[in-house]
Formats: C-alpha cells, sequence, structure tokens
C-alpha cells in the first residue's frame, strides 16, 4: 500500500483522522473486557501508522509485536512502537513468528480482506497456532482508496465463520472474536 491509500483512507481523507470509522479497534478492546479475556501480549497483522497500537497501550499497558507491509506507513508508527512492529508481509511475517516460538493472547486483525481465498486457511491455521484467540472484524468497504488499486473482495459473514471455524478456532459469545483450538501458550 502507498501514501494515496493512506492519505484517501476510504475515499474520505487521512488516515489517522478517518482510521476509527473502520477499524473495529474499539470494538476489540470493549468484547475482550466482555469476554474477560486475560490480555497480556497483542499480535497486530496490518498495524498502518500505529493508530491502533496506541489503544492497546492507552487500555492493557501492552505494546503489541506486529507487522505492517507499507513503507510509508510503517515509518510514521512512533518510535516506542515500531521496534516491535517489522515492515513485513504478514504471509512470511507469521511463519518466521512460529519458528520463534512466539505466542499472544489476543491477534488483531482487519487485513485478512488482503489475502486471497485460496492462500486464506492456511494462514488463518498459522493464526491459531499463535495466538489465543483472535479479533476479526471486516469493513464493508469494497475499496480503501479512490483509484481502485486496493479493491478487495467483499465476503458475507459465513464465509468468513467457515473459514475459521474450519481451521482452528472455535467460536465464542462474540461473533467477532475466536478462541483458538489449537493454541498452547509458549
Ligand atoms: C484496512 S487497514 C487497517 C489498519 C489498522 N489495522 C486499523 O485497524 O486501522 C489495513 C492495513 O493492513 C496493511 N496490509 C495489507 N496487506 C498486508 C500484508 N499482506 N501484510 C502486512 N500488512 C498488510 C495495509 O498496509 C494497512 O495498513
Amino acid at each position: 500500500m502507498d501514501e494515496a491509500y493512506f492519505r484517501h483512507y476510504c475515499g474520505y481523507g487521512p488516515y489517522d483522522q478517518n482510521y476509527l470509522l473502520h477499524s473495529g479497534i474499539e470494538h476489540c478492546i470493549s468484547i475482550a473486557r466482555r469476554l474477560d479475556l486475560r490480555i497480556e501480549s497483542v499480535l497486530v497483522l496490518g498495524a498502518a501508522t500505529g493508530r491502533v497500537l496506541e489503544h492497546f497501550e492507552r487500555s492493557w499497558g501492552v505494546r503489541p509485536w506486529g507487522c505492517e507491509i507499507s513503507e510509508w506507513a510503517h515509518a510514521r508508527i512512533p518510535g516506542r512502537f515500531r521496534r516491535r512492529i517489522a515492515r513485513r508481509d504478514m504471509r512470511d511475517y507469521l511463519p518466521w513468528l512460529l519458528e520463534r516460538r512466539r505466542r499472544f493472547d489476543l491477534l488483531f486483525t482487519n487485513s485478512l480482506v488482503y489475502l486471497s481465498a485460496p492462500e486464506l486457511p492456511e494462514f488463518v491455521g498459522r493464526c491459531s497456532l499463535v495466538a489465543g484467540h483472535l479479533h476479526f472484524y471486516s469493513s464493508t468497504s469494497e475499496a480503501f482508496e479512490p483509484g481502485d488499486r486496493y479493491r478487495v473482495t467483499l465476503r458475507p459473514a459465513r464465509w468468513w465463520r467457515r473459514l475459521f471455524a474450519g481451521n482452528g478456532f472455535a467460536p465464542t459469545r462474540s461473533p467477532y472474536v475466536w478462541r483458538s483450538e489449537r493454541f498452547a501458550a509458549g
């Protein structure tokens, strides 16, 4: 994703001023509290300029680990967070974490919409090994930038449910939070 994606986020304007309209981050934090999840470590796949990292720090005093594919956005992540956020594609980053036996209480991502259908089952299976819970939210915006370059295929909620349920996750009381069936804290 290049600068235009973040400057015209969802066709409205700068990412930092508009991300809350599309993120699900506040929702994630309030659901985790309602479900009484114990969160001491967080993984963010697709951290953008780091705004969502600030929410986790404010709410739980946690500085997440994670990755961001865009050089432009990654360079704008505040320094105190950036050292834990790799400038990498999450498809390469996740196996790297698994090789190092890294484990997290919660994985936050709304970037799975950018992966193709054939690659998602294996990717989601890996997510179930790395995190105890997954918060997934998919915006209903089809394009995150006016030029159509980052158009995503919108899929119905039941498509995502089948994907998570078939690849290592069990439902919780919230349709946005999934509990890993394979996770063994390491
Ligand atoms: C819809 S934005 C969401 C940003 C942030 N998570 C939020 O809630 O505001 C998606 C982010 O994922 C990043 N991204 C997309 N594909 C990625 C990939 N394969 N690996 C890592 N980051 C990716 C984009 O550059 C962008 O910053």
